[in-house]
């Protein structure tokens, strides 16, 4: 009887571990926690802080309604990168149905990082109000005195109302833009490109979706968000403290369509991942780089190489993980969405491979190592 009892016991453990193995990742396959159960943090990025990582990322429920928010962010921590203990829900939901962020809004793609000047951890996220779809697009702040929270909200809002992006030209400032123009006509193109729901938007607030940060060398942060309709990127300054908008931003690409991005900085130049605009199906990512934040933005072409490269492996980007203390050690974080059951969402890590023209590229993985990076 007890021998039968240890192998079952032994039996449903291997079920609750089964997934990613210890020492490996091993893209797309489940990732149990220290508990044995999948990661819950899905379009996610990652503060270093005093020697751990803590990853942040939605918490997603069941099923279809599952990408709605009705816990909030969930925080993990590690030492390895390949082991993750809970460390539970760092940003909650309000239970009071007047609050921007009660249960049942969108809660997308929160980023955290560290403010050495308050001493404050300061949490961004991309925000749909309840009932609203993808209407609102706004972004919301959050800030706790600890890396696992509990984050208290501070605002959400449309950022930049009332001013102009340092690389906009100014005659198009006072542009008077014809109305009723066909959207997807080439007149309605033309008039995004030259700023259209720019003016539309500079009252109330420009459009915030699919968001990251960034931190500079300089410790200036900057918010990187799909505006204007998803057609155009914009990256915003932070202020000091982290918590809100200078003003300062431009636009990158017009309309050229990127969400999803994420970015990185290796030998002083920077480079951002984006994806297209297909929802949560799939489609090729983009790279970008430039040589300053506020630069001028290029996109260079497709990273991915091998099967299943204009689809990114399945996959959508969230983040550009620095591994702490290997040189040019990047690992590129994407989302393989499961919009039928969103809890069972995967995550696809990949090491960032450089040319021998030193530009980034991807290729898929069944698993690897952080040895990889020693090579
Ligand atoms: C994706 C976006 C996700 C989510 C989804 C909703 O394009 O990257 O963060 O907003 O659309 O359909």
């Amino acid at each position: 009887m007890k021998t039968t009892l240890f192998f079952l016991f032994a039996f449903l453990f291997g079920l609750a571990a089964a997934g990613q193995k210890s020492g490996l990742f091993q893209p797309g396959e489940r990732w149990p926690d220290n508990n044995g159960v999948h990661i819950n943090a899905h379009g996610g990025g990652i503060l270093f802080y005093d020697g751990k990582y803590y990853w942040f990322g939605e918490h997603k429920t069941e099923g279809k309604r599952g990408n709605q928010a009705w816990v909030g962010v969930h925080c993990y921590s590690s030492e390895n990168l390949y082991d993750w203990k809970d460390e539970g829900v760092a940003f909650a939901v309000s239970e009071n149905p007047e609050s921007p962020v009660t249960a049942g809004c969108i809660i997308e793609r929160p980023k955290v990082i560290y403010n050495a000047k308050t001493g404050k951890f300061v949490m961004w996220f991309h925000l749909e109000l309840k009932g609203q779809g993808y209407k609102a697009a706004q972004t919301g702040v959050a800030v706790a005195d600890k890396p696992t929270g509990p984050y208290n909200f501070i605002k959400a809002l449309n950022p930049n109302a009332g001013v102009w992006p340092v690389n906009y030209a100014g005659e198009l400032k006072s542009k008077k833009f014809p109305e009723n123009l066909k959207e997807w006509s080439d007149d309605w193109i033309q008039a995004v490109k030259e700023g259209m729901i720019v003016h539309r938007d500079f009252q109330k607030g420009q459009m915030a979706r699919d968001m990251t940060l960034y931190i500079d060398e300089d410790g200036k942060a900057y918010h990187i968000h799909a505006s204007e309709e998803n057609l155009t990127l914009h990256i915003s300054e932070l202020t000091d403290d982290y918590t809100d908008f200078t003003g300062k931003y431009i636009r990158v690409l017009p309309t050229g369509h990127n969400e999803a991005p994420a970015v990185f900085k290796r030998n002083g130049k920077y480079y951002m991942f984006t994806s297209g605009c297909t929802g949560w199906a799939p489609n090729a990512a983009r790279l970008l780089v430039s040589d300053s934040m506020m630069g001028n933005w290029e996109y260079i072409g497709n990273p991915c190489i091998g099967d299943d490269k204009d689809l990114t492996f399945h996959s959508q980007s969230t983040y550009v993980l620095p591994v702490q203390d290997k040189k040019d050690a990047y690992i590129f974080m994407a989302d393989r969405w499961n919009p039928e059951n969103a809890i069972d969402g995967r995550y696809i890590w990949l090491p960032i491979q450089f040319n021998e023209k030193g530009n980034p590229y991807l290729a898929w993985k069944n698993e690897w190592d952080l040895s990889v990076f020693d090579k």
